[in-house]
C-alpha cells in the first residue's frame, strides 16, 4: 500500500518593526493568510532603534488584534531575517507595498535576502487602497498631538496609544470619532 504524505505546511514570515501595528499591516496579514498555511508576524528586536512601544507591548497588541486565528503566529527575532526564516522553514518573506516610494528600499532588501538565502522568496502584497498613506510613524506623530487615528489602527493599538498620549484622550473626549468618517 502506498502511503501518501500530508502536504507540507507553507509558512511565510512577515517581518517588521510594528511600532505599532496599523490597519495597513492588518490588511497585509489577512491577504497573506489567504495564500499561506501559516503566517509568522516577526518583530525585529532592535535595541539601537528608538521605539515608542517595547517589543513585549508590540507582541501583545498584535496578539490581541488577531486573537484566535491559529494560522497566525507572533514572534520576535534578532540578527539576520534570512537566518530566522531558515530556522522557521519559511518559504516566503512577506512585505507590504504601498506607494512607489517603498519600492527602492524593498527591492534592495529583497535582493540582499535572496543573495543570502536563495530558497526563500520575497512576496510583496499591496495594501488596500484606503491604507496607502498609513504608516506607523505618521500615526504616532498624529496621535502625539491628539489627532484622531481611530480608524487607522486596531482597537487594542488605539487604547495603547491613548495610554502613551494623554492629549489623544483629551481630544477624543472633546470630539468622539464619527462612524464612517473620511
Ligand atoms: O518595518 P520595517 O522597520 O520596515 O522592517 C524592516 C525589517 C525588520 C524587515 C528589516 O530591517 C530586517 O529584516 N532587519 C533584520 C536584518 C536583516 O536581515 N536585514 C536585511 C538584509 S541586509
Amino acid at each position: 500500500m502506498r502511503m501518501t504524505m500530508p502536504p507540507k505546511k507553507r509558512t511565510a514570515i512577515y517581518p517588521g518593526s510594528f511600532d505599532p501595528l496599523t490597519n495597513g499591516h492588518m490588511d497585509v496579514i489577512q491577504r497573506a493568510l489567504e495564500i499561506f498555511d501559516e503566517v509568522v508576524v516577526a518583530i525585529l528586536r532592535n535595541p539601537s532603534k528608538k521605539a515608542l512601544f517595547s517589543t513585549e507591548e508590540r507582541l501583545e497588541m498584535i496578539r490581541q488584534s488577531f486573537n484566535g486565528n491559529s494560522a497566525l503566529k507572533v514572534d520576535t527575532f534578532d540578527g539576520l531575517l534570512v537566518d530566522y526564516a531558515r530556522m522557521k522553514h519559511a518559504v516566503a518573506i512577506i512585505r507590504g507595498m504601498r506607494a512607489i516610494s517603498d519600492f527602492e528600499n524593498e527591492f534592495q532588501m529583497a535582493l540582499m535576502n535572496r543573495k543570502l538565502h536563495k530558497d526563500v522568496q520575497s512576496v510583496f502584497l499591496m495594501t488596500g487602497l484606503r491604507w496607502i498613506f498609513t504608516s506607523s510613524s505618521i500615526i504616532k506623530e498624529a496621535a502625539q498631538f491628539g489627532g484622531d487615528i481611530s480608524d487607522m489602527v486596531p482597537n487594542p493599538v488605539k487604547l495603547k496609544l491613548m495610554e502613551k498620549f494623554p492629549l489623544l484622550v483629551e481630544k477624543l473626549e472633546q470630539n468622539p470619532p464619527k462612524k464612517g468618517s473620511r
